[in-house]
């Protein structure tokens, strides 16, 4: 974990402490609206309005769920909000329904298919003419598959949005975070990476027995992972990156993929404003310029493995980082 700034934050009262770790543990409630609605009993920073104001901010995936609420909350506190989507009838809808929700917000349709590297490259070098000075890239797309697809790049479609799309758009949009005081990366992991050791050997899963599931919890794991490698090798820039989890959301994903799921639980789900709260803290707050690396739930640092069946070796995480350096080259061996 790299920490670039000597203020800490301030803890809070013992009995949160052990409030919020019995939340943690148990998972059903910490993750459920209840952890939401207890945590923010303690919650003393938040945002004041117009704090992003002129700041250009990119969140992938913000054409519906956690993504759109996010937007309509970053686009209220000031933000010049680029919101990516790769559906353009879906894309112009979700900007429809901000633009009514948010009179005074400021936003920008962009197009791109996140899982499709020639596209992220197109977007990227645009993007980069465009915005020089990029105060936030937020990975949110989110995918599962019911049956194992690849993209046209030969690719596991869920590690290809996850990893390998975000991968290549934070290197390309490097110059314009690096701009000024540095700016700030935030991935939308899941609390789904736990059930998922780091998988360095087959990161396309071509192995015999695909699950969706899976290979989600996999791909999720490998963004936690890579937020943390990209935060020590991006911190002489002055760019933070975190990764968070945003609990268990009642969004389309979610009833798409898991019916069942959603079924158990639906009556203890957040809404997608809840689910975005921690991710939008991360982008505005003075706190999200510290702690870089961190993997975040409800505005405090979370382990990233409980004992040590999970953990990865520094082997692994060097070999996940060739993976997405190789996989994510052009034509010319550039990336
Ligand atoms: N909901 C939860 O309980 C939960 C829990 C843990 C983590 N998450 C994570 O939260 C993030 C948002 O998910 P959500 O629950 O809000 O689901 P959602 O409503 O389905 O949102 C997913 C978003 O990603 C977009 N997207 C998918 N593939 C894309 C691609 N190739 N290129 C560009 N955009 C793409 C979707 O666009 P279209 O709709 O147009 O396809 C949609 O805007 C995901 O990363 C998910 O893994 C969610």
């Amino acid at each position: 974990m790299t920490q670039l700034t000597d203020s800490r934050p301030t803890e809070p009262p013992r009995v949160f402490r052990v409030l919020d770790w019995v939340l943690d543990r148990s998972v059903v409630l910490g993750y459920s609206r209840i952890g939401h609605a207890v945590r923010r009993r303690w919650w003393d920073d938040d945002v004041p309005a117009g704090m992003l104001k002129g700041r250009h901010v990119l969140i992938t995936g913000a054409t519906s769920g956690i993504g759109l609420a996010a937007a309509a909350a970053l686009g209220r506190l000031g933000a010049v909000v680029h919101v990516l989507g790769h559906d353009r009838d879906h894309l112009e809808r979700s900007l429809e329904r901000l633009r009514v929700e948010v009179p005074d917000g400021d936003y920008v349709s962009e197009v791109c298919d996140i899982s499709d590297l020639e596209d992220v490259r197109r977007f990227g070098h645009d993007l980069a003419q465009r915005v020089t000075d990029l105060h936030a890239l937020v990975h949110n797309a989110g995918t599962m598959a019911r049956e194992r697809t690849e993209t046209a790049e030969g690719h596991e479609v869920t590690v290809a949005t996850h990893v390998l799309g975000p991968f290549l758009l934070t290197h390309l949009l490097h110059e314009p975070l690096a701009h000024g005081d540095g700016g700030r990366v935030v991935f939308t992991s899941s609390g789904g990476m736990y059930a998922a050791a780091l998988r360095d050997d087959d990161p396309d899963y071509g192995e015999d027995g695909y699950s969706g599931p899976k290979a989600y919890a996999r791909t999720k794991r490998m963004q936690v992972v890579l937020a943390e490698t990209l935060a020590e090798r991006l911190a002489g820039d002055r760019i933070v990156v975190h990764s968070m989890h945003p609990g268990w959301v009642d969004t389309r994903g979610v009833s798409r993929y898991l019916t069942v799921f959603r079924a158990a639980t639906l009556p203890f789900m957040r809404s997608p404003d809840q689910g975005a709260d921690t991710l939008v803290w991360l982008v505005a707050s003075p706190r999200g310029a510290q702690q870089s690396g961190s993997f975040w739930h409800d505005r405090r640092p979370r382990p990233t493995s409980y004992g040590r069946a999970r953990q990865q070796t520094p082997t692994q995480v060097a070999r996940l980082w060739e993976y997405c350096t190789e996989a994510t080259r052009d034509s010319k061996g550039s990336p």
